[in-house]
């Protein structure tokens, strides 16, 4: 079991160490060095924990736990434990199901490689500027999560033909009157072979940041339909209504001008991610010494697969092809490379561009819209060459 009063405990004693203002913590980030669980992550917000990872930690297939970002839209449980903890499934079902954690673990097991993104990522580069968590550039990760398949768990329910959607609760704590983080997905989404009911991450329990014991994995998609610390499923007739449905994680169906006011019967739920690439190294802001520069990031499309990364050392007058990474799978990242050698010293901009087997390519500009989702204009990182 893990208590929330130590874990805040922790980390009051990291900010007091690193000598951190709390007026200073929500943007810009700041690094705490020692939250438990994790290492040198941007702190984003710590009342509800939001951590991002610094791209430089990109350049690994797999992302280490210790360095994969964490949204929570509220407090995570005080206590978890998985030898109390049920699962209730019900709704739209013949046989409403309450399961423990062993009866999940005896269900046929499979593991999904997927690259898990905030559909709020980048979202601080928004212009104008969109309310809601300020990230930068490193609220995703790609990581492998094993556990039941949805689909099996929902055939042993039987689920009626009236049973549409299917939406999940967690365990989260609610703050006053906010309302309950509950989403659902469609049931075409939920009985997918690869939607799952993870149990694991990277071949470890899940930890508790991470929804532990158990959490939806919806692949390809935004990380706000993969339901962390799982308590509850219920089969709906329709999607369900709530703030994190309505008017929370929609878009806009048409384009619409930056800051333009949007008919909320006009939009649809967020869904699959967008195909995007991201520089992980050099860091934005570096100054390197003349010589053969490897330029190093990860490319992901959702559900699609990325077909070509690009890169621009001229910004955006030329575009080369990079080497991509042998590592691949279906959801997954796909780590790149390009080796540069600059002409001569000064100052360059570095430029990213992924296009995808949909045909998608990463715009110059990405759309504005008033939840700032999905964003994923061509990457940009500046740095300086000297002698
Ligand atoms: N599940 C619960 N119960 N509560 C939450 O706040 N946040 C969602 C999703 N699942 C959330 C949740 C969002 S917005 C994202 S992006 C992912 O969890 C982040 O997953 P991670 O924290 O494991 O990286």
């Amino acid at each position: 079991m893990i208590s929330r009063r130590s874990f805040l405990r922790d980390i009051s004693l990291a900010i007091a160490a690193a000598q951190i203002g709390p007026s200073h913590l929500a943007w810009p980030a700041v690094t705490a060095p020692s939250i438990p669980g994790k290492d040198r992550m941007l702190v984003r917000s710590l009342r509800f924990l939001d951590l991002e990872m610094p791209t430089e930690f990109a350049t690994t297939w797999i992302t280490p736990v210790q360095h994969f970002f964490v949204r929570n839209h509220m407090f995570e449980p005080a206590t978890l434990d998985a030898s109390a903890w049920r699962l209730t499934v019900g709704g739209e079902v013949d046989k409403p199901l309450t399961l423990t954690f062993s009866d999940l673990t005896r269900f046929e097991q499979h593991s999904v490689t997927n690259t898990l993104e905030c559909a709020g990522n980048g979202r601080g580069f928004h212009n104008p500027k969109v309310p809601g968590a300020q990230w930068g550039r490193g609220a995703v990760g790609n990581a492998r999560f094993s556990g039941a398949r949805l689909a099996d768990i929902l055939k042993r329910a039987g689920v009626k033909a009236t049973g549409k959607h299917v939406m999940f609760r967690g365990l989260d704590e609610v703050p006053g009157k906010v309302p309950p983080f509950i989403r659902s997905i469609p049931l075409e989404k939920a009985t997918h072979a690869d939607t799952l009911l993870a149990t694991h991450m990277n071949a470890a329990p899940l930890p508790k940041h991470h929804g532990f014991p158990a959490r939806a994995l919806v692949p390809g998609w935004i990380g706000a339909a993969s339901c962390k610390w799982l308590t509850e499923i219920k089969v709906l007739d329709k999607e369900f209504e709530g703030n994190f449905m309505n008017p929370g994680y929609r878009m806009p169906n048409h384009p619409i001008a930056p800051g333009a006011a949007v008919n909320p019967d006009d939009t649809h739920p967020v869904t699959a991610l967008n195909v995007k690439s991201m520089i992980a190294t050099p860091a934005d802001g570096s100054v390197l010494q003349n010589g053969l520069v490897h330029i190093h990031g990860a490319a992901w499309a959702g559900e699609a697969d990325v077909t070509k990364v690009e890169v621009s050392t001229d910004s955006g007058s030329t575009w080369h092809p990079v080497v991509l990474g042998k590592e691949q799978a279906r959801y997954a990242w796909r780590l790149w490379s390009y080796a540069w050698k600059p002409p001569q010293n000064g100052d360059y901009v570095l430029m990213s561009r992924a296009t995808d087997t949909q045909g998608r390519v990463q715009p110059d500009t990405a759309a504005w819209n008033p939840g700032g989702y999905l964003y994923n204009a061509i990457d940009r990182v500046s740095i300086h060459v000297k002698a």
